[in-house]
């Protein structure tokens, strides 16, 4: 595991970006794995740019996101689908077919979860998965638990997440209280994970995932046994790391 701690949320975010650009020049037909929710924002932004400037291209990717609420149509403007297409699918070269969204108005919920995995393998595994990180520990929609999640599946809603993701609803009884979430399986298989956090109320968060027990409780702490995973973080969310052989760099 690496750890670099950038300045700020907008050097960390370049620099993520610039580190998609190479692995996507790198292998342009690659599966990227991709996330949702503020922390990313930038990144899906500089991506864009590079586009625009010729610097990359996203007309060989496929794309497979991480999560998507159970119930929520591709049209509704808290759906993930929604939030792929406004902040990277509409401004980008990515062809339609190349785009795997979780369907969260699916009847059959345990089939559109093995139906993902096996689009996954047949494309061949992801190359590169971008992660956020909840406040609770969850990547993906994988929340604390007892055990380990393995393949696409119905996830249950904690209440902090809930909590957290009520700021992009009109109302906390809005947000929907299931989703449907990569396993922990389907994530540790990625080739290369880059997992960004931001700001103060990660810093606890970020340093039980790097430095703590590896437990299902915190389901981020499980990158320890990944053999390529990079956290980038900026200074407020790294405040409570310790020195220690993870932390290669600081910017
Ligand atoms: C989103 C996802 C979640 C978020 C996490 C952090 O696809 O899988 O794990 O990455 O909840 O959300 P933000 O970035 O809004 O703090």
């Amino acid at each position: 595991m690496r750890v670099i701690v950038f300045k700020d949320q907008e050097s960390a975010s370049l620099a993520a970006a610039r580190m998609v650009a190479e692995q996507m020049n790198k292998k342009p037909e690659m599966v990227l794995g991709l996330a949702t929710g503020s922390t990313p924002i930038r990144l899906y932004e500089h991506l864009i740019d590079f586009t625009n400037q010729g610097l990359i291209s996203f007309k060989d990717i496929t794309t497979f996101n991480l999560d998507e609420y159970v119930g929520l149509s591709p049209d509704h403007d808290q759906s993930y689908s929604y939030f792929m297409h406004h902040h990277l699918f509409d401004h980008v070269d990515l062809p339609a077919e190349r785009i795997n969204l979780i369907n969260g108005e699916a009847l059959d919920i345990s089939g559109e979860g093995a139906a993902y995995d096996a689009r996954i393998q047949q494309a061949g595994g992801v190359d590169l998965q971008i992660l956020g990180l909840g406040r609770n520990g969850h990547i993906g929609f994988n929340e604390p638990s007892d055990y380990f999640t393995a393949g696409t599946q119905l996830v249950e809603l904690d209440d902090k997440t809930i909590t957290d993701n009520a700021r992009f609803f009109t109302s906390i009884d809005q947000v929907p209280r299931q989703a449907i979430s990569m396993g922990i399986k389907t994530i540790m298989h990625a080739k290369k994970i880059l997992l960004l956090a931001f700001g103060e109320n990660k810093a606890e968060t970020v340093q039980a995932a790097v430095q703590g027990k590896i437990r299902p409780e915190l389901p981020a702490s499980v990158l320890q046994l990944h053999p390529d995973v990079t956290f980038i973080v900026d200074k407020k969310a790294g405040a409570l790391l310790q020195e220690g052989p993870y932390l290669l760099e600081k910017m």
